[in-house]
């Protein structure tokens, strides 16, 4: 049989070397982009992508469907009302099929285990656009974001330290993976109850040394932070914990009064993956102008042209495009 392809389900399973790599190349391909030099116009000529999405989108489908016809690809939508899948097909025979007739897979899914299975039985390269567990082309635009905010390059970022303030959940942790295999520190707040799973802890350990510091106190972790993150509190599948959560997350609003409060570096940065509800960030801080969210929405297409040339154009190999 012919080997297995290799797949991108999480940060966890790129070497520190391969993450800087993508998350440079993503800087790289948007100047590149910008100067109208880019490289890799026909990288995919006649190959077909299925993007299998199983929740909304907006960036990750703009920026996948985009980043593929940037690389002269041809993306196939397949959103949860267009095929058998769930409804009258199972994920084993989906998979299957779909990977017969396309050069790769771009899926967004609910439990992590689906997009395992989908990969599991797939023929061709799977991407996760997120699952319930993990982000990671989030990930590689936040740190493209990070780098082009703050240094020159990825592995450049040592010293700096990122405050989570908020959920704990499939943002923070692919976060967590990247900040340690980076060397960069983090904190996280999040209220009692909402704490990072002790096996996702395991995990975020497992991939380097340092420790992410826990606290129930947003103003401890802001303490020295260079960028302050968070997301929304009620990810999708969560819809019905909505009033639970809002009241469990009172006080924990990225405002300007709490960075302060906090001891927040002078010059702090912020951060958000979209899409954005006012409860988690206040307006003053969400438009001003530590505000990164909307460069980093846009370097959602730069990073997915990073890991697609490398999964679907180099066949899993990370090599640097400078
Ligand atoms: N940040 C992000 O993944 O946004 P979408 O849900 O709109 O794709
Ligand atoms: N944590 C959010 C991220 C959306 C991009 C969710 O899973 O809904």
């Amino acid at each position: 049989a012919a080997k297995p392809p290799r797949h991108f389900l999480s940060i966890s399973e790129l070497s520190p070397t391969e993450l800087n790599t993508l998350v440079n190349n993503a800087t790289t391909y948007k100047h590149s982009a910008l100067q109208q030099t880019f490289p890799l116009r026909n990288a995919l000529s006649n190959k077909t992508i299925a993007l299998i999405f199983s929740k909304l989108s907006t960036r990750t489908r703009v920026s996948t469907e985009g980043a593929i016809a940037a690389l002269g690809g041809h993306p196939m939508f397949l959103g949860k009302n267009d095929i058998q899948l769930g409804v009258n097909e199972t994920l084993h025979d989906t998979s299957v099929v779909i990977s017969s007739m396309v050069s790769g897979i771009v899926a967004r899914v609910g439990p992590h285990s689906d997009i395992a299975n989908l990969a599991k039985y797939s023929s061709v390269p799977v991407l996760n656009g997120l699952c319930d567990t993990y982000h990671p082309m989030q990930a590689i635009a936040d740190f493209a974001t990070m780098t082009q905010a703050f240094v020159t390059q990825a592995d450049k970022l040592k010293g700096l330290k990122i405050a989570w303030v908020g959920d704990a959940n499939n943002v923070l942790y692919d976060m967590c993976i990247a900040a340690r295999k980076l060397g960069v520190e983090m904190a996280v707040a999040t209220p009692k109850g909402y704490e990072i799973p002790a096996k996702i802890k395991e995990e975020v350990d497992a991939a380097g040394p340092g420790t992410i510091f826990e606290t129930n106190t947003p103003e401890e972790a802001v303490k020295g932070a260079n960028i302050i993150v968070t997301d929304t509190w009620i990810s999708m599948g969560q819809e019905s914990e909505k009033q639970k959560r809002l009241q469990a997350f009172a006080g924990y609003q990225v405002t300007e009064e709490l960075a302060k409060r906090g001891g927040a570096a002078d010059d702090w940065k912020f951060m958000h993956c979209l899409p954005r509800h006012q409860e988690e960030v206040s307006d003053e801080v969400f438009f001003g102008p530590r505000s990164l969210v909307f460069p980093e929405a846009q370097n959602r297409l730069y990073s997915a042209i990073s890991v697609l040339e490398a999964f679907l154009v180099n066949g899993g190999e990370v090599k640097s495009a400078s």
